[in-house]
């Protein structure tokens, strides 16, 4: 069996560093380890409008922004087909096939559609929710599975979607007696730290409505004022005072970006991240401290992103014909997996001669 890994986001806004550690970077390592047939990288604005209908104009924006925040941080376009999801003719046809193997009830129960649902405030009476919108996780394995994706590298609050593409293939291939959809598994980052990385100022989410984002593509005073407006221990005032680290977003962030090189270069006085939690509890660290040694670290990360970005903002045109090369393969791709699809469900009258052959027999045998 060949590997093939695909993965996608909506385009409704610049990437964060939430999105780095939770999806981009296991892509990223995915690319470099280098062990796959097909890798795909879907920019998903079919799927963004489903709660955008008023506004195309913010996704058709957003399609170039994830493209420079995918190539900023070394995703290779030679390495990596990338296509928008809208121009690919075969997936909305997969998708009606789908929507007859799955009942109302079992969307309305994943839950990430459910807390969106919540979220966007369409369980309100004057709002009700978009059909298009509950249909999402169905579109959404249709994207999966016209791809004969089994690698589906995701951040944690997509398991759900790829669990219910899981029930959807094992329904059509029972349903339609086939082996031909492949089973989907989704790939998490390394670290469980990076799951969900909170927003700077503790909210449990980084998210753009909430204002709360370190963006991969901020500039260095931008970062740098964010990063020293970090909420911290409120009751952590003087230097010497005893202060917390759970719950501190100094310490939840260096959890997850800072490694013991890094003290090294900019901090000797300690040899690890245990050794400064401890003495913060005891006191006598001030948050200036922290919060300087969390910029040097970030710098270092986003330093590399920004200045390739800023080479890639120069060739527009190349990544254009990126996206229209990649449209082209992934059509290929998944009319040949339709073709399959059709042909299990009996629908591909015209394929071959096969449908003609039996109508013709079926009536001279009368
Ligand atoms: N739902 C994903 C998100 O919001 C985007 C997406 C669309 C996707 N199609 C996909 C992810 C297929 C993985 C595979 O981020």
């Amino acid at each position: 069996m060949s590997n093939i890994i695909l993965t996608g986001d909506r385009p409704t806004g610049k990437l964060h560093i939430g999105h780095y550690v939770g999806s981009l970077k296991r892509r990223f390592e995915l690319q470099e380890e280098g062990n796959f047939d097909e890798f795909y990288v879907m920019i998903a604005d079919a799927q963004a409008l489903t709660d955008n209908s008023g506004n195309p104009q913010k996704v058709r924006e957003n399609i170039i922004t994830v493209m420079l925040d995918y190539l900023s941080i070394g995703l290779d376009p030679n390495k990596i087909t990338f296509f928008i999801q809208s121009d690919v003719r075969a997936l909305p046809e997969i998708t009606a096939y789908y929507m007859n193997l799955v009942t109302l009830p079992r969307l309305l129960r994943n839950p990430t559609v459910k807390s969106e649902i919540s979220m966007r405030g369409y369980d309100s009476e004057s709002r009700g929710i978009p059909v298009g919108f509950a249909n999402y996780p169905i579109s959404q394995a249709a994207d999966i599975t016209s791809f004969d994706a089994n690698i589906i590298p995701v951040g944690e609050d997509q398991l759900p979607m790829i669990e219910q593409a899981r029930e959807i293939v094992r329904s059509f291939n029972s349903t339609y007696n086939s082996e031909v959809l492949v089973m989907p598994n989704p790939v998490l980052p390394q670290d469980e730290s990076c799951y969900r990385l909170p927003g700077i100022d503790g909210n449990q989410k980084m998210s753009k409505s909430l204002n709360n984002c370190i963006y991969l593509s901020d500039d260095t005073d931008t970062v740098k004022q964010k990063v020293f407006s970090m909420y911290t221990d409120p009751n952590h005032i003087k230097v010497e005072d005893p202060g917390k680290v759970e719950g501190n977003m100094v310490f939840t962030y260096l959890d997850v970006f800072s490694k013991d090189e890094d003290f090294e270069k900019y901090y000797p006085e300690f040899k690890n991240l245990d050794e400064l939690k401890k003495a913060y509890q005891n006191g006598g660290i001030g948050d200036m401290r922290i919060k300087r040694f969390l910029f040097e670290i970030m710098e270092e990360l986003l330093n590399p992103i920004r200045l390739k970005r800023k080479d890639y903002e120069k060739r527009i045109p190349e990544i254009i014909e990126y996206l229209k090369k990649g449209n082209e393969k992934a059509n290929k791709k998944a009319d040949e997996v339709l073709g399959r699809i059709k042909k299990a469900m009996g629908i591909d009258y015209f394929s071959s001669d096969i449908f003609e052959k039996e109508q013709i027999d079926k009536y001279n045998n009368n």
